[in-house]
Parts: C-alpha cells; structure tokens; sequence
C-alpha cells in the first residue's frame, strides 16, 4: 500500500482504531513533564497514536501534534503498508537489496506541490512563531525529531536522505549557563551532523563542503509519507539515494519539488520544510537532551545551521517524540531499518542466517536456520559474530552486545533467549570480547570525545548455538510440552477454568 503522505497515513491509523484525537488540556512547554509523563502511559497501558488539539504553553496553537504514530512494530511495518512485522521486515531488507526493485524519485511542478501552500522567506522567518516548539521532559531546547536532512555531496552531487534531530533555540536553556547569540532563536538551529568522527552522511557532507570553504546547503523535511521516514532511517551504502529506496518500499515513484532557496529537492507533500545553511565552523552547545539510550545527555557541541526559508502545508500538522527508558514512539521505526540492513547483508554472504531482532534496547540476536552439526563448521557462531559487526550499515558497527542462536530459539522472546544464554554457552569459550568497537553513540558507559558523545567501545558477542561438534557428540533431549498437546489440553479445560 501506498500512503500519499502522512495524513493518509494517520486516517489509515483511525480507520483501524489504532489512533485517537484527544483535547484534553496538556502541557509542552519548556519545564512541563506532560508529554514525556503521557509517553510512558501510552507504552505501559494503550499504545495508540494520538492527535493532540490542546497544548498549553504551545507556540503554535493551531498545529494539532502528531504523537506516538510508530509506537508498535505493528504500526512501524503499517508505514508501508504491512500489518506482521516479520514480513514487514523481510520486506524492507528483501527491497534493500534489490536494488532493481527501486524507484527512481519524480520532479513534479512546485504549483502541484503542498508543501509549498506557504512560503516563507528570508526576513520574515521567525522560527519561534512558524515552527511548533514542543518540550516532554528536562531538555534544555526543544527539538525537531520529524524532519528528513536532506542534503549533496559537494563532489558528486549525490544525494543523502537522513532522519536527523536538530535543537531549536528559542527558550532554550544553555547547558553550560551561557546563552546563544542575539537573534539565532528565530533563524538557526542545532543540527545532530556527527562530521568528527563522521558517524552520519550528512556529516561526510559537511566535512566535504568545509573543505571547499562553503557551507552545506541543506533540507529538512517535515512529517512527510511514513516510507520516507522508514527509508531515512535506514543507513545506505554511501552514495544511494534514500528517495529511490522510499519508492521500492511504497512500490511507487517519491514525487519531489525543488526547493526555494537551495539546489536540492524535498518530498512535495511534506508538512513543513526548513531551507538554509550549514556551517562547519560555528557550532552551539546544546543540551540537556533525552537520548535513545534512556539517559539524559548532558550536551552536544553540533553545527548550526541558518534557516533562509520555512515552507508549509495549509492548515500544517507536526510529530514530534522524545527518546527515553525504551520503548518509546520511534523506538521501532528506528529498529527495523537497522534489522532490514544487517538482515539483507549477511543473508547475502551468510544463507544460514534466518531472521536478525534489535530489541528496544539494542541488543542484537540472530537466528540461525541451523544449529548443531548442522552448522557449517564448528565455531560457526562466532563467525556470525564477526560478521555482525562487519555488516552493511551504520548501526552494525556498533552492536554491542550479539547472541547468535539456533531455529528452536525465539528472537523475539526474551526469556527464550535468556534459556539459550544459560545452557548453551560457556562463558569464556563462547563469547567474542571486542575491545575496540564503535560506540554506539549515546551509550553513557563508553568514553566521551570533546563533542560529548562517544566514538569508542567495547563489545560482546555470546555464541548460544548448540556445542555439537565443538564440544559434544550428543544433543540433550529439550523437556518441552508439545504444542498440539498444550493446544489439546487448554481446549478441554478451557470450559472449565475460563480463559
Ligand atoms: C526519530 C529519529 C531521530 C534520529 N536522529 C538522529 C540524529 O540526530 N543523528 C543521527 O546521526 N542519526 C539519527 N537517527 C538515526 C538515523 O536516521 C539513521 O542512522 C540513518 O540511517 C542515518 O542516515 P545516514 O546513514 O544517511 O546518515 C534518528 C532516527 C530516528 C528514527
């Protein structure tokens, strides 16, 4: 199925009873915890998506707020069209790597274009009027987390596409007590590029443009058709175009406009688009900002970019998330492209391999479709092991803790990991420690850089697969009740006992 763009997406959602409106009075200004208090709620008790039509403390009033749309695996796969998340995720890691069975985006005529309803430009762009300002819990700025950075490279002209955060300035509190300069909260904001180390594309970009002295022309696309957000979260080899990638996830052709004050091209039916610059050299230092890892970051040192021109859909909606304890809305629809890329690559080299978990937490667990004898060679676990982490993808890399298991271990259910863990692996012989792997970025147990992130970590890689032939010739005999019999018994006494 194709959604045209989110709104299609959200009525999809309320047809199926997976989203309500809610007016109910809550709070999203700075120093209110509502919204990050209501996230929680919706992940322990209901988990729908909601569209909320009475912020307090909200400098757009009339911009009801998208929240909690991708807040199941369910809905995540829904982006494109896929109820099972299972087939959601072959999908996507199947289009990944078939390259043939992408669409090439579509330029259509900025009159056809709604995202350009209005347009904005230069001096009359005050961001703490035009662009929603939404805070959960103790962040010091708020933060856009539903805009796609799109971006060139400065050699080639390729295009990246990245789901990228950036922190706004307008009431913002300074990390370190200091204060941004005059006017920067109604045209500049916070972009999360990382160029040092360059853990993302756009940051590749940015390094590239600094070299040819020039800043990084640079988009954001605002709540646009949900493939796009599924595609810009997935990490691409570097040169692939995330457009063309969208359009292989939704089956049909992303339709583009050129934007109005850089040489780039947004999604036509984005909610909101931001144009402008991105500097190498002036950064601002922002933070306390609530990250993926479920632990508040004290700050960030990022580039600053300067908006030229804000454009908008009549009568504009906007999403936004926070990341927090896990799980939380994008939890998921920032899982499954990390699934899809290390599943489409090792299947590729690795036909053993039959499904690949990222939990909420991102611990990753592959399931091998065979076990034992059965496995090409002894040891075979910790070459999967290895694998993982050379694998395609960004995220791949910084996997820090993998458990390969064999086909009778569910992935998806932690205590069946857990069983495997405890009777199949010996501590010292059946795990790979890794002392210098990639941080993932905002694990608070790795040593911080000067930019106040990680690059560096350690990582472990536990082989759970049956010992046969590396050190048994038998197999134990698994005491399990089987299904047919449990099915057979629950019927019988289901009258009985009740459900
Ligand atoms: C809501 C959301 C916010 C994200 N924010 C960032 C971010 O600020 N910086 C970043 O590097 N990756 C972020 N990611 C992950 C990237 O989107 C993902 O790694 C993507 O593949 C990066 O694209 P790239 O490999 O082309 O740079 C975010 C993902 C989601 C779902």
């Amino acid at each position: 199925m194709q959604f045209k763009d989110m709104r299609e997406y959200l009525a999809f959602l309320e047809e199926d009873g997976q989203l309500q409106r809610l007016d109910v009075p809550l709070r999203c200004g700075r120093d209110n915890r509502d919204l990050q208090a209501l996230m929680r709620y919706l992940h322990n008790e209901k988990n729908i998506a909601l569209i909320l039509d009475n912020l307090e403390d909200y400098n757009t009033p009339d911009v009801p707020l998208i929240f909690n749309p991708f807040g199941t695996r369910e809905r995540t796969g829904l982006t494109i069209g896929i109820r099972d998340p299972l087939e959601a995720k072959a999908t996507h890691a199947r289009i990944l790597g078939d390259r043939a069975s992408w669409h090439e985006p579509r330029l259509i005529d900025p009159a056809a274009a709604p995202c350009r309803d209005v347009i904005i430009r230069e001096a009359d762009v005050s961001l703490d009027k035009q662009i929603p300002h939404v805070w959960f819990g103790k962040e010091g700025p708020a933060y856009i987390t539903n805009g796609v950075g799109i971006s060139k490279d400065p050699e080639t002209g390729k295009r990246n596409v990245g789901w990228y955060r950036t922190a706004l300035l307008w009431n913002a509190y300074h990390p370190q007590g200091g204060s941004y300069p005059e006017g920067y909260d109604k045209n500049h904001m916070a972009v999360y590029a990382y160029w040092n180390p360059p853990m993302n594309q756009i940051g590749n970009h940015l390094f590239k443009a600094s070299q040819q002295s020039k800043p990084l022309e640079v988009a954001f696309a605002c709540s646009c058709d949900p493939a796009i957000h599924l595609a810009a979260a997935t990490g691409l080899p570097y040169g692939e175009d995330e457009f063309a990638f969208a359009g292989g996830l939704r089956g049909a052709p992303v339709e583009l406009v050129k934007c109005e004050t850089v040489d780039l091209e947004v999604p036509a039916t984005a909610e909101y688009v931001l144009e402008g610059e991105l500097f190498f050299a002036e950064e601002a230092t922002v933070g306390w900002h609530s990250n993926v890892a479920g632990y508040y970051d004290r700050f960030h040192t990022i580039p600053l970019m300067k908006i030229n021109c804000i454009t908008h859909r009549r009568n504009p909606m906007w999403h936004a998330t926070i990341e927090m304890v896990p799980p939380f809305d994008h939890n998921y629809i920032g899982m499954l492209p990390v699934e899809g890329e290390v599943l489409s690559d090792l299947q590729q080299k690795i036909p053993e391999v039959q499904d690949i978990v990222v939990t909420p937490s991102m611990m990753y667990i592959v399931q091998l479709s065979v076990d034992g004898a059965r496995k090409p060679h002894p040891e075979f676990g910790k070459y999967v092991l290895h694998a993982v982490w050379g694998a395609a993808g960004r995220w791949a890399r910084t996997a820090k803790l993998v458990v390969v298991v064999g086909p009778d271990v569910d992935p998806y259910d932690l205590n069946s990991v857990e069983w495997a863990i405890m009777t199949r692996v010996q501590p010292v012989s059946d795990t790979l420690m890794n002392p210098a792997g990639q941080a993932f970025v905002d694990d608070p147990s790795a040593p911080i850089t000067a930019a106040g992130f990680p690059a560096v970590s350690e990582q472990m890689g536990i082989d759970a697969t049956i010992k046969v032939p590396e050190r048994f010739t038998e197999y134990r005999e698994v005491s399990q009740a089987d299904p047919e019999d449990v099915a057979r018994i629950a019927k019988l006494l289901r009258p009985i006992l009740g459900e």
